[in-house]
């Protein structure tokens, strides 16, 4: 193993957290334990509920508030950014908002999250093919993505980190080689943001969800728009929220549409959600994402190191540039590995998709303790189970 720092506390107490009183929780790439500190905020959310007209310019305050922390994670404008109900609805926009042609392609990878491509299958009708990147041992090479894109490729669709094998792409160079090739890039970074840098301008369009590494919860994802090269992106949905105030009763098909990313808000938010939002995003700003990222590739490295000691067949890459915070390994034993360890209180992702893998994620709560606790219940397994 490389150098190994011990790391015995977590970046937020796991006492700040409902529900880690006695659990090893390392599954924030599925769902993410909630701060306790959220509670207050959904109590706030409910007394501002009752002010009638005045409950909506908190709620809006509270929408603006939460936009610019985006903003700040992301380096970008909070003009840019659009909160909607769920990164598949983000996707969908482009598939239904976008100017699509026959001959068009839409380039995509074998492992990527199904949200990231099943919205694409509605343009075959259209004539729009789907060209599929394959891994190589599960790893997605830039140069396999580059050989599938030609001149008709209007959309590069892909993870910064991957849900299935937790490989990390390099982002400056995916965004300088598709748009060297004059496609899009459409990015999702829910298993990046929060937990690594997200430079969101290297994308085109960027969703993330939030009830994972954002340790916020469902009803709100982020939407960001790229308006420099998108400047002419029409919203596929329309609703009041579309327009810029409401239409006179004598022309109510009169409307001047948002100029910026809220355009693709066509009502109101999920606005319990984005209180949520905005004090989870507060906690992850105050520690800061450099801090974040050192602290959970240290625990993934330690992770990885361990897997691989134990014999288990690993997807995820070995170099830390490579990887986040997800660590997954191959099993035919998903059920049996994930219920084993959940009887010794060690929580972790099984998850199946034409083969079996394990999603191990370390967060800004775990610790070394925490990875040495799964790697000790893996190593008692029985024989059966065992690589
Ligand atoms: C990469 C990725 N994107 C999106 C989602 C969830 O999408 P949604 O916000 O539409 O539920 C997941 C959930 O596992 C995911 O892994």
């Amino acid at each position: 193993m490389d150098h190994v720092v011990r790391i015995d506390n977590g970046l937020i107490p796991k006492s700040e957290f409902i529900g880690l009183e006695n659990i090893v929780h390392l599954a924030a790439g599925g769902e993410a334990p909630m701060l306790k500190s959220h509670i207050e905020v959904v109590n706030r959310f409910m007394s501002d509920k009752a002010l009638a007209e005045n409950s909506r310019v908190r709620m809006d305050d509270t929408v603006n508030r939460c936009k610019n922390k985006v903003a700040t994670l992301f380096n970008v404008a909070a003009e840019d950014i659009a909160l909607l109900s769920s990164s598949s609805e983000g996707i969908n926009n482009l598939v239904y908002g976008l100017k699509w042609k026959p001959g068009d392609n839409v380039v995509a990878c074998d492992v990527e999250f199904p949200s990231e491509i099943l919205p694409w299958t509605r343009l075959k009708e259209k004539g729009v093919e789907i060209r599929i990147v394959r891994n190589r041992d599960w790893y997605v090479s830039l140069k396999d993505i580059e050989r599938k894109i030609d001149k008709r490729t209007k959309i590069v669709a892909i993870s910064q980190v991957s849900y299935f094998t937790g490989q990390r792409l390099p982002l400056a160079e995916l965004s300088q080689m598709v748009r060297s090739c004059g496609a899009l890039l459409c990015v999702d970074s829910t298993h990046s943001a929060g937990v690594i840098p997200v430079e969101a301008k290297l994308a085109d369009i960027m969703v993330a969800s939030c009830y994972k590494w954002l340790l916020a919860t469902h009803g709100v994802a982020i939407f960001y728009l790229n308006r420099d090269r998108l400047e002419n992106f029409d919203p596929p949905f329309l609703g009041w929220h579309s327009s810029v105030s409401i239409p006179d009763w004598k022309e109510p098909t009169v409307f001047e549409l948002r100029a910026n990313a809220d355009r693709f808000e066509p009502g109101n938010h999920g606005f319990i959600s984005v209180y949520v939002l905005d004090n989870a995003l507060e906690q992850i700003l105050r520690i800061g994402v450099p801090e974040i990222e050192k602290h959970v590739l240290e625990l993934s490295g330690q992770l990885r190191a361990g897997l691989e000691e134990l014999g288990f067949e690993l997807m995820t890459p070995q170099h830390p540039s490579e990887r986040a915070g997800n660590v997954c390994f191959m099993t035919q034993h998903i059920d049996a590995i994930v219920e084993a360890l959940k009887e010794k209180g060690i929580l972790v992702w099984g998850g199946y998709a034409g083969v079996g893998r394990v999603r191990v994620s370390t967060h800004l709560y775990n610790t070394s303790e925490d990875v040495n606790r799964l790697l000790g219940a893996l190593k008692e397994l029985p024989k059966s189970l065992k690589p």
